[in-house]
């Protein structure tokens, strides 16, 4: 699909790899909503692209549904949404005085991660699926995991869980919306260099990158930007996620 003049959702649009997300769309001539809790950073990405910013928990379906349609409102139909929202603070299952993890720390990175994709997906499809085509397609879903989906960290239970909930969910609603021409797409990244990581020391920031076999240094997110734009691109990726790491395999810890 081509970018130019369509409307795309965004979430986790205000920071990070969904802020880089934004600049790539907004570049490419789409109408791009930001669907974000951060409201001071969502509104001065907004401004910053010329887009709409729209305060919502991607894990409330009231607030998700109405963003929907308030954007709609505004841009029209939305062809592309790109999952960024996530949390991810490390907890081990059993902590140093032997007390396991309560169930609802681990239930809260499942919550916003794995349910709020999912919560913001089936809505944006269900108010698409009925338009008109654009060409052979009407749009398409990309979601972001992480390479602990697949190789999770010592203190990672619960995020790697909700990641790989995400790259598990990918084919089956890929073909369950063939019939709709809706592609859904997840990329897992590697190690990037948005705020959270910004905030590291230069020393451990390097160490991390070192660790990235090639290129040998922490990735940019215009980087995963430019993997969205790919994925938009190209209708023949559907149903499948991308590993975007440098070839990095995590550790144990
Ligand atoms: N940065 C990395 O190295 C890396 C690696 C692998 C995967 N990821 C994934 O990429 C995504 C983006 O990460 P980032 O590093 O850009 O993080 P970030 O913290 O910079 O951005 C995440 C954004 O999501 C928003 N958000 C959080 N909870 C929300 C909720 N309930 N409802 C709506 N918005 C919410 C935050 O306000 C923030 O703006 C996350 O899903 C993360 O797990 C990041």
């Amino acid at each position: 699909m081509n970018i130019k003049g369509h409307a795309a959702i965004v979430t986790g649009g205000a920071s990070g790899l969904g802020g880089a997300t934004v600049d790539m769309l907004a570049r490419s001539g789409a109408k791009v909503a930001i669907f974000d809790l951060n409201e001071e950073l969502g509104k001065a990405k907004a401004h910053a692209v010329g887009g709409s910013f729209f305060k919502v928990n991607v894990t409330n379906e009231t607030e998700v549904e109405a963003a929907i349609r308030a954007a709609e409102e505004l841009n029209g139909k939305a062809r592309i949404l790109v999952n960024c929202a996530g949390i991810g603070p490390p907890k081990k299952v059993i902590d140093r005085e032997g007390n396991p993890l309560p169930l609802a720390d681990f239930s809260s990175i499942i919550s916003v991660n794995l349910l709020g994709s999912f919560n913001v997906l089936s809505k944006f499809a269900a108010a698409l699926h009925t338009a008109d085509p654009v060409g052979e397609e009407r749009g398409v879903v990309i979601n972001t995991a992480s390479v602990a989906a697949f190789d999770g960290q010592i203190g990672q239970a619960a995020y790697a869980a909700s990641k790989g909930g995400i790259v598990g969910m990918t084919l089956p609603i890929a073909r369950e919306f063939a019939r709709y021409g809706i592609r859904v797409m997840t990329i897992a990244p590697g190690l990037f260099l948005t705020p959270l990581m910004a905030t590291l020391p230069q020393e451990a920031q390097d160490s991390l990158g070192k660790q990235v076999p090639f290129p040998p240094r922490l990735g940019d997110p215009a980087e995963f930007a430019n993997m969205v734009e790919a994925i938009i691109g190209n209708v023949m990726l559907n149903g499948e996620t991308i590993r975007l790491d440098g070839a990095i395999r995590m550790a144990p810890k």
